[in-house]
């Protein structure tokens, strides 16, 4: 199956495991559901979903483990998108080709759906229908909470807040921590989930934590691309903004060309480090290069 197809075919399996999961009818506050399906379902690339699915197929795991575990980050993500909109953040109207979640209904129920997002996603993982192995679960929430939280990508979104006021600019070093932190945290647990599931050897895991934060860095170096060159229609989203709201990003530093080539860098090193893995690992490469060559 060719890489479009896979993430294509992921994207559609989220859906579906996301309708299950988040029925309106029967729920006890329809509203705020109502904003969490608006916030999740329907578009998005669904990446980090596919790199649980590729790492876990890695290790021959159960794929509706895969999907499970998936799903439960990408609703960490969709929370994430939610709240970075919100006047007090980014202040976005557009998300996904559609207005903001916070101007589809309103500012309280834009954070109310955030939170219900992210805590949903715990839910999940904690459900012995994830996995029957309590220790693996325990394992995977250990990890997420650590990666969405404030050593990881809260801890990021506020030194990318910090950054828009502070006196002086970021330097390349600082960039790259505060990228991994926002960005790279959520991706380098998309891979490691696949070895948790997969009850992987360390050194295997160490690898996909390696290709992890090189494929991290990578995509959020080409999110600042498509903002500053990016076309509204194609993206979903506002373009023009990073610069005009004094963001820290390696275009910024670099200009587009030196971000660009980094980037490419990137891809080049994490691709070499799965060839442990041999042929087995080139969805994982064909992803790495579609994350920087993506116009959207
Ligand atoms: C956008 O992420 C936010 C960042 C972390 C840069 P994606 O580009 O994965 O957004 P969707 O999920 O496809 O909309
Ligand atoms: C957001 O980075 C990263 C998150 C943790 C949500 P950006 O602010 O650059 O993401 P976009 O460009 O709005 O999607
Ligand atoms: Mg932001
Ligand atoms: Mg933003
Ligand atoms: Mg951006």
């Amino acid at each position: 199956m060719s890489f479009e197809t896979r993430l294509k075919e992921t994207a559609r399996q989220v859906d579906q495991m996301l309708e299950h999961l988040l029925p309106v009818r029967g729920a006890a506050a329809p509203r705020v559901i109502e904003a969490m399906r608006y916030s999740s379902i329907g578009q998005g690339k669904r990446l980090r979903p596919f790199f649980v699915r590729e790492s876990s197929a890695l290790f021959d795991v159960d794929p509706t483990r895969a999907l499970r575990v998936g799903t439960a980050l990408e609703c960490v993500h969709c929370y994430s998108l939610v709240h970075d909109d919100l006047p007090a953040m980014d202040d976005d109207d557009l998300r996904r080709g559609k207005p903001t979640a916070h101007i589809a209904y309103d500012e309280a129920t834009a954070i109310l759906a955030g939170d219900g997002l992210l805590t949903f996603a715990f839910e999940i993982l904690a459900d012995p229908e994830t996995h029957p192995d309590a220790d693996i679960r325990a394992e995977l929430v250990l990890h997420l909470a650590r990666a969405a939280g404030a050593d990881g990508m809260v801890g990021g979104q506020m030194l990318d807040l910090q950054a828009e006021t502070s006196a002086t600019p970021l330097k390349l070093d600082d960039i790259v921590k505060l990228q991994a932190m926002k960005t790279g945290a959520l991706f380098r647990y998309s891979l490691e989930a696949g070895a948790i599931l997969g009850r992987a050897a360390p050194d295997e895991r160490r690898a996909l934590v390696g290709y992890s934060e090189k494929v991290g860095l990578a995509f959020q170096i080409a999110d600042d691309l498509l903002d500053a060159e990016g076309d509204e229609v194609v993206t979903g989203k506002r373009t023009g903004k990073d610069d005009a709201a004094g963001k820290a990003t390696f275009v910024q530093l670099l200009g587009v060309e030196g971000a660009r080539n980094r980037a490419r860098e990137l891809v080049a090193e994490a691709s070499a480090l799965l060839e442990r893995f041999g042929a087995r690992g080139d969805m994982l490469r064909e992803a790495a290069n579609f994350i920087v060559e993506r116009k959207s």
